[in-house]
């Protein structure tokens, strides 16, 4: 380990410029493309935020009508796709299945030089929903579900390709701004992964998949899941407060909370929590919502650490039915736009990213003869 433990992880360091996003900017806060995120999750709608990271600019009413008519006619899989994901094992983690299909989706539609790269980006954004919840009620339901939906947006056909019916318009609308708050989050892992497989001049579907294994993580987008095994670990708000001490107690990571960036707050948390509050009140929840805020206050008093994103977007998709391990999986359907308009950001002005390090090894050792050796 090297000697400055707080200077590892490129903690601070400037790693390239982008058009696309400020995180806790001075002055800007977390803005897309110089909108600010408590703007967009009060009017817009998800899809047009993907436009926007996608096409640079806000859709025309006539373009946002246009992208939802071709992104629904984007929704379907290719027969070959659909029976690889029969044969991925029921019990697979979903992260993974997200992490083949796309890989998948590369070989049986690779990148074209001659078709633009967005289409790319937009085939991925309707399918991911298409093929994670293909795969899910294969194997949960037995059924082979039609992955073609009328909805028009990604939170609608999400929620109707789980449950096999139509969400409420606050459900849809939960899930749709929960999608805006992760759409994007500029050099974070998953991005700076992508990049960094983009800056090889590789294909969009190795940028993307790779950039699913580094969301996979539970210091990264897998903590929603974390947080929501830790929160069902609690019967009652005492409770939560007298488990939580003791896991910082024994030095254990509270998922859901801290950020590498946000030093006291995560601007995402209050829009998402506030859902989740609805939410609670909507099943008369009187457990899971108590024992978020006692593990909230229990961090506060004890660490001054936050929730970030992750913590209440966790007991939002709960109450409304959704599965925990397809927590993260939603983080992708999400996230594939930022990591799309960060990819298509880099090949704009490339170069390959190849950092240095600094050598903590052995010295200049002389060679031995394998008989030698001890
Ligand atoms: C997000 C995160 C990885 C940022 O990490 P980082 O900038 O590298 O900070 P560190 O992990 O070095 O943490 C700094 C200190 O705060 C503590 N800390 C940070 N997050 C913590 C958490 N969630 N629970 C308990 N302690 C935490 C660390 O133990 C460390 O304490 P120390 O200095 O006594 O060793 C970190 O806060 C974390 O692991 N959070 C939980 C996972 C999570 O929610 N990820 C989603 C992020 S959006």
């Amino acid at each position: 380990m090297s000697k400055d433990k707080k200077a590892g992880g490129l903690a601070g360091v400037s790693a390239g410029e982008t058009a696309i996003c400020t995180v806790g900017k001075e002055g800007a806060g977390l803005t897309y493309r110089g909108y600010d995120i408590y703007d967009l999750a009060e009017h817009a709608r998800f899809e047009e935020v993907a436009y926007l990271l996608h096409y640079g600019k806000l859709p025309t009413q006539a373009e946002y009508a246009d992208y939802i008519e071709r992104l629904k006619g984007l929704r379907d899989l290719p027969d070959a796709l659909k029976a690889a994901l029969e044969t991925i094992p029921g019990d697979s983690h979903p992260m993974d299945v997200l992490r083949s299909g796309c890989s998948l989706l590369g070989n049986f539609e690779p990148e074209d030089d001659h078709q633009p790269q967005v289409r790319v980006a937009d085939r991925l954004l309707a399918a991911f929903p298409s093929m994670l919840l293909y795969w899910w009620r294969f194997h949960q339901d037995g059924v082979r579900i039609d992955t073609v939906t009328d909805d028009d947006s990604v939170a609608g056909h999400f929620l109707h390709l789980l449950h096999g019916k139509a969400p409420s318009d606050f459900h849809r609308r939960v899930l749709d701004v929960s999608l805006i708050l992760y759409a994007e989050h500029e050099f974070n892992a998953s991005t700076f992964t992508a990049r960094v497989i983009a800056a090889t001049l590789s294909d969009f579907h190795s940028a993307i998949t790779g950039a699913i294994g580094a969301l996979r993580g539970p210091l990264h987008g897998g903590a929603n899941e974390a947080a929501m095994e830790l929160i069902e670990r609690f019967d009652s708000a005492a409770a939560a407060d007298e488990g939580v001490r003791a896991m910082l107690a024994a030095k254990e990571k509270i998922m859901g909370f801290g950020h590498r960036v946000y030093t006291t707050s995560d601007p995402r948390n209050k829009v998402i929590k506030a859902f989740a509050k609805q939410l609670a009140d909507e099943r008369g929840d009187t457990v899971i919502y108590p024992v978020s805020e006692a593990i909230e206050k229990v961090m506060w008093d004890e660490k001054k650490l936050f929730p970030n994103a992750d913590f209440y977007s966790a007991s939002a998709y709960h109450f409304m039915g959704i599965p925990t391990p397809l927590f993260t999986p939603i983080f992708v359907c999400s996230r594939t736009t930022g990591w799309s308009a960060h990819v298509m950001e880099q090949r704009a002005n490339n170069r390959l990213i190849r950092p240095g390090a600094d050598y903590v090894g052995p010295g200049l050792q002389s060679w031995t003869p394998m008989a030698a050796r001890d």
